[in-house]
């Protein structure tokens, strides 16, 4: 019979997992909670925090698997209240989640792995973390210790700045995500994004992709969640793959596995291509935004046969294939991403062709119209032969889609050509 999946989240990547499970031969069913005016034949008016309406939900409805996409969820632990009441879910425990909601015991995790990261030290007191910023010097790069959605770190090119932020963490910006200040060493080079399913024992890469983290052009601006993506990218080969998977991947999933917290879900590995080889940025414990939407487009295999294996920890006896075709996704923002920003803006997005899909994020309808709700808005996503021709597709789109003041970055995957 087939099987009801539940995606839990409200965002682009939601709209993606969702778009592809919805295609899968498996699949009877596709729910969204509370999902965005992007998946409205799918959404649940339950909020993705409600652990407890989730779990009731998924019982009542006799859910076959639910998947989680954002990282809250897993760090309240939403996986082990459903594993508690028998329901399957695709995600990390609230335990193994600690490798993106504390970047203190993500480091403490890639010590023990041995696994290649910027050198790094942990502050819970100013003027401790102020003498260190003048002992490494600039540039050197601060982040607050808990979830902070991407905006929590901040590369510092010069001390004043380095200090300000140290004030600035420790005097709440960033909320209880700021009760410490982790500060490491700056590393230079392209940051690729190496995402993995992984069965608490098997770990299967994902195509790779690249982020576009500041919110304007030429990597000026705030830091985001991620302004647009491309996949695959140039510098990425199967020699930095098997570095990767080899150096990094398989032995941080082992010392979990030792500590007893086997790592089930997807590891999000961010990495910085240096010349002295691959190094973390970070880990997170969940699909990508916007990775998540060109790898979704890209993958040929049935998503729900891979997220089912992962349950059943019989990842590998899956394939998973990719298409040789280039993908390209370009976020609309609302104007003033990532400070505070402008909702209820008008949208309207034209039909399209295939291999061309515009995710949605932060909209909603309102009186009948489809308005922005916001700071991410959209995901124009194209696929094509080439990155040429794929980013010329994305931005066309971009270019017939209604959406006032729009903000969003005219660069998105130049770096790969
Ligand atoms: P994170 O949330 O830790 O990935 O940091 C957000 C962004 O800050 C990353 O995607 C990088 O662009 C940048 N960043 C983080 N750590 C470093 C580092 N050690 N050196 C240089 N840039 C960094
Ligand atoms: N795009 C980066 C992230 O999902 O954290």
């Amino acid at each position: 019979m087939g099987k009801k999946v539940l995606i839990v989240g409200s965002g682009g990547r939601e709209h993606a997992l969702a778009w592809k499970l919805a295609r899968s031969s498996d699949v009877a069913r596709v729910y969204v909670a509370p999902g965005n005016a992007g998946t409205p034949q799918w959404n649940v008016p339950i909020q993705a925090n409600d652990i407890s309406g989730l779990v009731r939900f998924a019982k009542e409805e006799e859910i076959d698997l639910t998947v989680v996409g954002p990282e809250e969820p897993l760090s309240l632990g939403i996986v082990d209240s459903f594993t508690e009441q028998g329901l399957r879910v695709f995600g990390p425990t609230k335990a193994a989640a600690q490798l993106e909601s504390s970047k203190a015991f993500a480091k403490m995790i890639m010590d023990e792995a041995k696994v290649p990261t910027a050198s790094w030290e942990v502050f819970e007191e100013a003027a401790l973390a102020k003498e260190y910023v003048r002992k490494i010097g600039v540039p050197c790069v601060l982040k607050a210790d808990g979830l902070a959605a991407g905006k929590g770190v901040i590369v510092a090119m010069d001390l004043d700045t380095a200090l300000d932020a140290v004030d600035e963490i420790f005097d709440g910006a960033f909320g209880d995500a700021g009760k410490k200040l982790i500060i490491e060493e700056y590393l230079e080079g392209q940051e690729v994004s190496l995402l993995c399913f992984c069965d608490g024992k098997t770990a299967y890469p994902m195509t790779p992709v690249q982020d576009h983290k500041r919110a304007l052009d030429n990597d000026q601006g705030l830091n985001t969640g991620g302004m647009g993506t491309y996949s695959p990218p140039p510098v990425w080969t199967t020699e930095v793959e098997d570095l990767v998977m080899k150096e990094i991947v398989d032995p941080t999933l082992r010392i979990m596995r030792e500590k007893g917290i086997p790592f089930t879900g997807v590891l999000f590995v961010g990495l910085m291509l240096t010349n002295t080889g691959p190094k973390v940025l970070e880990y997170n414990a969940r699909f990508g935004d916007p990775e998540t939407q060109v790898i979704m487009i890209r993958l040929e295999s049935d998503l729900f046969s891979i997220l089912w294996a992962c349950t059943e920890r019989k990842l590998d006896t899956v394939a998973v294939e990719w298409s040789n075709e280039k993908a390209v996704c370009v976020v609309m923002a609302a104007p003033g991403y990532p400070a505070s920003y402008k909702k209820g803006i008008p949208i309207n997005v034209p039909s399209l062709a295939q291999n061309e899909v515009v995710f949605h994020a932060g909209t909603t309808v309102q009186n009948d119209r489809l308005v922005s709700s916001g700071g991410r808005v959209l995901g124009v996503t194209a696929m094509a032969p080439d990155l040429v021709e794929a980013r010329q597709k994305a931005y066309e789109i971009v270019k017939r889609i209604s959406f006032p003041e729009a903000h969003f970055r005219t660069d998105i995957g130049l770096k790969g050509l």
